[in-house]
């Protein structure tokens, strides 16, 4: 089974400390949910190959380091798109696709409404990203989709999780590793997260 890794960061903490407090206003909340995605990823990503590679600087001749991979972001829409400028100013190669779900807000199972994704997408490093893992019902149906789609090399990037979402995904996916922000106490009686950060999707686009 992979791991599930809970980032430990003062400015991680910091950031989040804001994104939890419902007196956070509707932009420094879009930002600082960014941001974060963007801390993340530099602290995920410190294990992807690179390859070697001969140039030129104004100096005289030397090798230096690429990326191997292609690396695509998947945010699963509405409210994983709050993360991907964040981790697009940190890998501006990468390429992103687009699964979009929603909780049917009775059985909280995840209904599909759009997926595309970019060629190559087989063989590149895929983050599926999503501020939050409450059920892990919308996680394990975005990854179902990635894998249809040929995808192998998959993380999940998020905020928030809860400890039943994060046993789900892992039985459900055991191949793919768990990395948040924080790691809560439980959901309540209508999924949400506690003590979470409240509606993500609302609270990023301003819908409530
Ligand atoms: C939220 C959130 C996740 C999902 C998590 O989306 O952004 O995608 O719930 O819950 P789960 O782990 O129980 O599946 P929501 O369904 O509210 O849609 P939205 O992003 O369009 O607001
Ligand atoms: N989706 C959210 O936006 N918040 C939660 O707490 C759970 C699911």
């Amino acid at each position: 089974m992979r791991k599930v890794v809970v980032l430990k960061h003062p400015l991680i903490d910091h950031k989040m400390a804001k994104i939890r407090d419902k007196n956070t206003g509707t932009k420094e909340f879009r930002e600082s949910v960014s941001e974060v995605g963007g801390l993340i990823t530099y602290e995920i990503t410190r294990d992807l190959d690179t390859v070697a590679k001969e140039i030129e600087t104004p100096i005289c001749k030397t090798t230096v380091y690429e990326l191997k991979k292609q690396v695509v972001i998947v945010p699963i829409l509405r409210a994983g798109l709050g993360m991907v400028e964040g981790i697009h100013n940190l890998i501006p190669t990468a390429k992103i696709g687009h699964v979009g779900l929603y909780r049917d807000e009775k059985t909280l199972e995840p209904q599909v409404y759009y997926k595309k994704f970019p060629e190559g997408f087989e063989d590149s490093v895929v983050l599926v990203v999503d501020p939050m893992l409450a059920t892990a019902g919308s996680a394990a149906k975005a990854i179902d989709i990635v894998k249809e789609a040929g995808a192998t090399d998959i993380r999940y990037v998020g905020l928030v999780g809860s400890p039943e979402g994060v046993e789900r995904l892992q039985k459900d996916h055991p191949d793919v590793a768990i990395f948040l922000a924080a790691l809560d106490s439980h959901l309540n009686e209508v999924g949400y997260i506690v003590p979470g950060l409240g509606d993500c999707g609302d609270r990023l686009f301003g819908t409530k």
